[in-house]
């Protein structure tokens, strides 16, 4: 085991782990224990944050960072954020993944559960503050706005926005979709790096942004 180029996050035998307090996988992920240290595997067929890594992201701004996660599901790739960061507002529409994902809250005591739908900034940014990254990550034909509203109501230097171009539009093509998306976020942020995920997540693209 060995660190990797990723602050916080660490490489064996070509995949990326992150140091776990828990004994316990959260999604099945194998687990190693060298010199009592337990690492957890990021699996880039689960996570799109680690299928970006393994495609040679550029931009990682996780360690020590308070992060708002939009689109948490049951907490597969929060549970490696929250390994890394200070801080994870993990925010979630669906009752039945928050269900797992307060499970997860009560053994990680830096997650946040936030049942709500990530449009409604209005409803949630009490609980919120001052993130340092947003990490968006919905599948919803309105993803850009989503992203966009939550970027400029917290004001966050980085943006990780992972593009589902196929629920948007099923009958434009992926690339023509992240033009269009490329040039509304051009109009509000730097953008940093554009990452195509095809091989891990057909259709999918990473896109960072800085403001
Ligand atoms: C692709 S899954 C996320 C997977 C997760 N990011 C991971 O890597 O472990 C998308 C999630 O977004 C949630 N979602 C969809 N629309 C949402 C909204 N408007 N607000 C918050 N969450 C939403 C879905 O319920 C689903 O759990």
């Amino acid at each position: 085991m060995r660190k990797s180029r990723y602050p916080g996050v660490y490489l064996h035998n070509g995949d990326y782990y992150t140091p776990s307090q828990d004994a316990q996988p959260v999604y099945g992920e194998k687990m190693l224990k060298i010199r009592g240290k337990i690492y957890r595997r990021w699996d880039p067929m689960r996570s799109k944050l680690s299928a970006a890594m393994h495609l040679g992201l550029e931009n990682f701004h996780f360690k020590e960072s308070k992060v708002l996660y939009l689109g948490a599901a049951t907490g597969t790739t929060v549970s490696h954020v929250s390994d890394i960061a200070t801080l994870v507002w993990a925010v979630e529409i669906s009752p039945i993944s928050m269900e797992s994902l307060v499970t997860l809250a009560e053994k990680r005591k830096n997650i946040i559960p936030i049942l709500n739908d990530a449009r409604k900034t209005e409803e949630f940014s009490i609980f919120v503050e001052s993130p340092h990254v947003i990490y968006q990550d919905i599948s919803q034909r309105d993803q850009v706005d989503i992203f966009l509203s939550n970027m400029l109501q917290f004001k966050a230097s980085i943006g990780y926005l992972m593009l589902k171009t196929r629920t948007i539009n099923i009958r434009k093509k992926p690339r023509e979709i992240l033009k269009e998306t490329m040039a509304i976020l051009q109009e509000y942020f730097s953008i940093l790096e554009i990452i195509d995920l095809k091989r891990y997540q057909k259709d999918h693209y990473g896109i960072v942004v800085s403001q």
